[in-house]
């Protein structure tokens, strides 16, 4: 038993300190050793400890942690305090680092690499952002306090009980891709997983379960294009299911989530694949989960939400063989019509034969921004490209007989490994954006695809001010994987489509331009689109952060075996990630900083 047990529940009749919150409605606040007390109208919160309260760990603390991780500790500066003259007092700038920050900022790699930014700079609340003037103090905003830059399994193990010990905010920062800011966290401790790149392969997996086939074992760290590349140098080559950006984790967010991707509708969910992990708890001990160990924590880490129910130190997944592949690209742009009606026909044109494409085996990937339809591409595995030819031909006698004008590309290719590096384009990190998205199925595909093309163009201008667009992915994990026992959505199975949508913001906006943004998003296009998909779903890895019902959207009705395992495997609440299973109690409290549970 921790410390922390024995003071949870101290008493509130402590002196109150200074109120430390713009918030006008908390009344108090109190200290405690190990927590911190808030009172806000009736409710009162315990509190993380952050920078500033007596239960902020003091310099000897964080010194010892500093040895215990042989040095890796890292207090944390934003990468663009070069591009400001200050940062917490000191002076910073550097035109020089700063250029080579501002020439990176488009480059995914370089976000990932970094100890703490998050792609979407949302979520550091811009505090210190390399293009703003270089007079605006750069501060952390967001951001963590500290970083351990994890180098050892054993590094891992020692942040988690430091958080856990002393009460301190914990983040899990693989790559910083979330799409929601869940790897990013006010006063947080962060642990970056970058480092753990080992990758191994097996021919045959002799592990437990019913898999004899190969399988690879992969570190946190592993980003998926590695991961692909390390496949495809195989003697002979071998297939992973993962997803399409080259720059996302395998290991953290993105299967935990349950991950989509290009061999999706042949191999299911990335989840569906994965044979066994090896993984820190809340309480700080190294366990494995497989069909034999841990067989619930197995269960609840494929799929079940991320920084959840542990910290994944490696994943095991099944691999398959490599197989030819052919890709199609399709655009309807200004280049070859200006009448949006005629676009708007060609995209529902195009979107009503998603169900053809998936009992095909195929994936797509296409996007709905300032007007166009790109689709880039069509991946049909094991196909020719007369095969691939003959899927689309209804497709284009369809836009034929509607005389809508198109561009075509279509293209062979020896491995899908080769498709993968020759059609899918990096997509732009430093992006302001919020997003949501949904989960269509083939009944909604079949009944109702005009309703989702409106939707589609809801996303694209939601409101008078409001620009957005769509990520559209054709995928069908149900198609060749009916079962799975695993945490994802059942919606998944009967999927044909799943569309993320963005909603711009600018950059420099007030918190309530903020709120009004995100109601904007979650209330025109987001009813929009579940209007649309009455028994579809939603996916936490790509969804909205103020999804109505979101133990729903995002589990159906697996979410109350989650909320059991959640309070099992971390029943103090040392993870946190918004809209991830047992995260009920908890808030995030003045304005986007102090994380509370309530009493
Ligand atoms: C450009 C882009 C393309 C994408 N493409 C796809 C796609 O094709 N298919 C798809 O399904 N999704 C896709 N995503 C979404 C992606 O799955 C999520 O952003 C995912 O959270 C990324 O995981 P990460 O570990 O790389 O990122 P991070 O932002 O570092 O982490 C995400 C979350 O996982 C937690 N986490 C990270 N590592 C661990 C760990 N070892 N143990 C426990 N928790 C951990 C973090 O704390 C955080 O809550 C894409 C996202 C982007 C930005
Ligand atoms: C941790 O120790 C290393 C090596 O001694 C040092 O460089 C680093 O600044 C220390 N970190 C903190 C936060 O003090
Ligand atoms: C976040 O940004 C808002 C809007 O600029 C600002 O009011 C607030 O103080 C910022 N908070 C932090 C912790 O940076
Ligand atoms: C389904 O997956 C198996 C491999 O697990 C493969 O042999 C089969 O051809 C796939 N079929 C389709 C249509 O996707
Ligand atoms: C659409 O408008 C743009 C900009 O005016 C123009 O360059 C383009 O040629 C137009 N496209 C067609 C098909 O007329
Ligand atoms: C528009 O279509 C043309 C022709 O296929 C293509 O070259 C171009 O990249 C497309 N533009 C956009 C914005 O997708």
């Amino acid at each position: 038993m921790h410390m922390f047990d024995l003071l949870a529940c101290v008493c509130f009749a402590l002196v109150p300190v200074a109120a430390l919150s713009s918030d006008a409605d908390i009344l108090a606040t109190a200290n405690t050793k190990l927590s911190t007390i808030v009172s806000r109208s009736d409710q009162k919160y315990s509190c993380k400890c952050y920078p500033g309260d007596h239960c902020w760990p003091a310099a000897d603390k964080w010194n010892a942690l500093n040895t215990t991780v042989n040095g890796a500790l890292r207090s944390v500066v934003p990468a663009a305090a070069v591009c400001h003259e200050s940062f917490q007092g000191s002076p910073t700038y550097n035109a020089e680092a700063c250029a080579e920050v501002n020439k990176n900022i488009h480059s995914e790699s370089w976000w990932t690499d970094q100890p703490i930014e998050t792609m979407w700079t949302y979520w550091s609340n811009n505090t210190c952002t390399p293009d703003s003037p270089k007079e605006r103090p750069c501060t952390l905003g967001f951001s963590p306090s500290y970083v351990i830059m994890a180098t050892e399994i054993a590094h891992i193990k020692a942040g988690i009980d430091f958080a856990r010990q002393q009460n301190v905010r914990l983040i899990i920062r693989n790559t910083g891709h979330d799409f929601m800011g869940r790897s990013n966290g006010y006063g947080a401790l962060a642990i970056n997983t970058h480092k753990f790149k080992d990758i191994s392969f097996t021919g045959s997996y002799a592990g437990p379960g019913d898999w004899k086939g190969g399988a690879v074992t992969v570190g946190a760290g592993v980003q998926l294009r590695e991961l692909y590349t390390a496949a495809h140098s195989r003697s002979p080559s071998v297939l992973v299911m993962g997803g399409e950006c080259p720059t996302v984790g395998i290991a953290g967010g993105y299967i935990q989530g349950g991950g989509h991707g290009i061999m999706g509708t042949w191999f299911g969910m990335a989840a569906d694949n994965a044979l066994a992990f090896t993984a820190i708890t809340a309480e700080g001990e190294y366990v494995t989960a497989n069909a034999n160990e841990n067989a619930d924590l197995f269960w609840a880490l494929k799929g079940g939400g991320p920084a959840s129910y542990a910290v994944i130190t490696s994943l095991t997944l099944k691999t398959f063989p490599e197989m030819r592949a052919a890709g199609t690209i399709l655009n309807i742009n200004a280049t070859h019509t200006n009448d949006s009606a005629v676009i708007w026909k060609g995209v529902e044109i195009f979107h009503s034969f998603a169900n053809l494409y998936v009992d095909n085996g195929f994936f797509v990937y296409y996007e709905l921004l300032g007007g166009s339809l790109h689709v880039q591409p069509f991946v049909a595995p094991n196909m020719d490209a007369a095969g691939i030819k003959a899927v689309l031909a209804p497709l284009f006698a369809a836009l034929d007989a509607a005389s809508i004008p198109y561009s075509t590309v279509t293209k062979d290719f020896s491995s899908v490994y080769d498709l993968y590096i020759d059609l899918f384009e990096d997509e732009p990190p430093y992006q302001n954006t919020y997003i949501g998205g949904r989960i269509f199925t083939r009944d909604d595909i079949s009944s109702r695809n005009p309703e989702i093309i409106n939707s589609y163009k809801v996303a694209a201008a939601p409101a008078p001010g409001y620009v957005g667009g769509i990520v559209g992915h054709i995928v069908g994990p149900g198609h060749n994987v009916s079962q799975a026992d695993n945490a994802i959505h059942p919606a998944w199975r009967s999927a044909s489509s799943f569309s993320i949508a963005l909603l711009v913001v600018d950059r420099d906006v007030s918190l309530a331009q903020r709120q009004a943004a995100q109601d904007v998003l979650t209330h025109k296009t987001g009813d929009a689109m579940r209007a649309a998909s009455p028994d579809g779903g939603a996916y936490v890895n790509e969804g909205d952060l103020n999804e109505p019902d979101w133990q729903r959207a995002y589990w159906g009705d697996k979410y109350p075996r989650l909320l059991e395992l959640r309070r099992k495997w971390d029943p103090k609440g040392v993870f946190y990630a918004r809209t991830t299973p047992g995260t009920e109690e908890w808030e995030v409290l003045e304005e986007g900083t102090r994380l509370c549970k309530r009493n």
